[in-house]
């Protein structure tokens, strides 16, 4: 068997946790394979919402095993957190709950140095979520991390002091920016010490395994391509690789043993953070968009920036990871539109660019539009694709068209029953 990947096209939060959720009873097993809790992803059934930042969004489904994968950056304080707020469930987290022993702690001073970094940079911050995760990956880099294998280790206390030493040695560095560890140290080692007493496994070893023994896994994905490390918006992206290379670094799973590669975009588009972003709408459009999609951060709660559908970009995201079959989310957010503008090119200092460029961070990047006739109706109570409106049947084959992967999924609202599967056309 081979590893199904889910992942975000976009700039995050596309609905993954949803579709996760969605497409877990087909499966044995969902991986994270990276990030952290600056994730947060939204499921809704049964008329509740639950936000998930580190557990992965198969975990609501009995008979299926989750794993946080070696990729994955976990802080056990918002760990434990998230157990907590399960226990209505009664979900036996030890049986159904793996934890690679090689994903790295988050630390309280991995959030303080995110913070004191961020408050230096003034107007050029990153608009991290200040959960420690550049200082956690940065730390993995530079060979100095902590891992959820070295909390059984006996000199475990001694290698957590060596690096908050080296911690608030850094933070000499800042010295406007002030800060009391005390406070979130007790908690901490608290939260570490029940972290102790889940499953912590050799990750890659036990999927690898499952693979043989014929069990279908997919591998979930945090943020969305143009957040990723290398192929990002750099330096406004986050510390690791979302694309499906990060499935075979963050799993253990060989770039042969990778299967379908499912993208998941926005019918429109969003971003929450600094940095470029082509199709913004910073007018009452926009404004229109964030209001009826309930755009703000499900980690943060800040407002998200909201625009117009990117072809060049997401033609870029499906080169880069792979992917086989879209999922298009939110379509019934453009429900009250006469029409939608989707981008087809750009123009840089009056050139035509029909693919995402290396520089778009100090250029004028000026999207040039196509305008495509709204549907104008309530989709939210649709149960089949084939009952929706024509405009609607329109803008997803002309997207297929333009982004040459078909569209095998249309979500017409939060919930798990909002969910039109797409395949006869596909
Ligand atoms: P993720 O990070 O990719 O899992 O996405 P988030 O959970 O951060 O953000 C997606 C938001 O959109 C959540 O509030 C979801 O409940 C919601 N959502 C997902 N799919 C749909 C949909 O098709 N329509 C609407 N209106 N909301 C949706
Ligand atoms: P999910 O998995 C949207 C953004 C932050 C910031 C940048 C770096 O829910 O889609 P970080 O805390 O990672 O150092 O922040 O990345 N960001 C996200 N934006 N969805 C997310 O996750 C994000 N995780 C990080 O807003 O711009
Ligand atoms: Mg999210």
């Amino acid at each position: 068997m081979k590893v199904d990947v889910l992942l975000g096209l976009q700039w995050g939060d596309e609905g993954k946790g949803k579709i996760v959720d969605v497409l877990t009873p087909q499966y044995d097993i969902i991986a994270r394979f990276q990030g952290g809790p600056n994730a947060g992803h939204t499921l809704e059934f049964e008329g509740i919402k639950h936000v998930l930042h580190t557990i992965p969004s198969g975990i609501f489904r009995e008979g299926v095993l989750n794993v946080i994968g070696n990729g994955v950056v976990i802080d056990p304080v918002i760990f434990k957190g998230e157990l907590e707020k399960m226990a209505p469930y009664n979900i036996d987290f030890k049986s159904r709950l793996v934890i690679s022993k090689k994903a790295h702690l988050i630390l309280p001073t991995h959030r303080i140095l995110d913070a004191a970094s961020e408050a230096a940079k003034g107007k050029d911050k990153i608009g991290s979520t200040l959960k420690g995760i550049g200082p956690t990956y940065m730390d993995k880099t530079g060979r100095n991390g902590l891992r959820v294998g070295d909390i059984f280790s006996p000199n475990f206390e001694t290698k957590y002091n060596a690096l908050v030493n080296k911690h608030k040695d850094m933070l000499k560095r800042f010295p406007d920016f002030e800060y009391d560890l005390s406070e979130l140290e007790g908690p901490w080692l608290q939260a570490v010490s029940e972290l102790k007493q889940l499953t912590a496994i050799d990750s890659e070893q036990f999927l690898n395994d499952s693979m043989k023994a014929g069990k279908k896994i997919l591998a979930e994905g945090a943020q969305g391509t143009m957040l990723d490390i290398d192929f990002g918006t750099y330096p406004f992206v986050t510390s690791s690789n979302t694309v499906t290379a990060g499935t075979c670094t963050g799993l253990g799973v060989a770039p042969t043993k990778i299967g379908d590669v499912i993208g998941i975009f926005k019918a429109y588009c969003t971003r929450v953070g600094s940095g470029p972003f082509p199709t913004e709408l910073d007018d009452e459009v926009g404004e229109r968009i964030r209001k009826e999609g309930s755009e703000f951060g499900a980690t943060t709660g800040r407002p998200r920036r909201c625009g117009w559908v990117d072809i060049p970009q997401l033609k870029y995201a499906i080169m880069i990871n792979g992917v086989t079959e879209l999922s298009m989310m939110k379509a019934d957010v453009l429900d009250a539109f006469e029409t939608i503008q989707a981008c087809t090119h750009y123009l840089i200092d009056g050139e035509r660019y029909d693919y995402f460029p290396y520089d778009v961070n100090d250029v004028e990047v000026v999207p040039v539009y196509e305008e495509i006739k709204g549907w104008n109706c309530d989709t939210t109570k649709l149960s089949s694709f084939e009952d929706a409106p024509s405009e609607l049947k329109d803008y997803v084959e002309y997207l297929e068209q333009k982004l040459e992967v078909p569209i095998t999924v249309v979500s017409v609202g939060p919930d798990r029953t909002q969910t039109l599967n797409n395949k006869v056309l596909a």
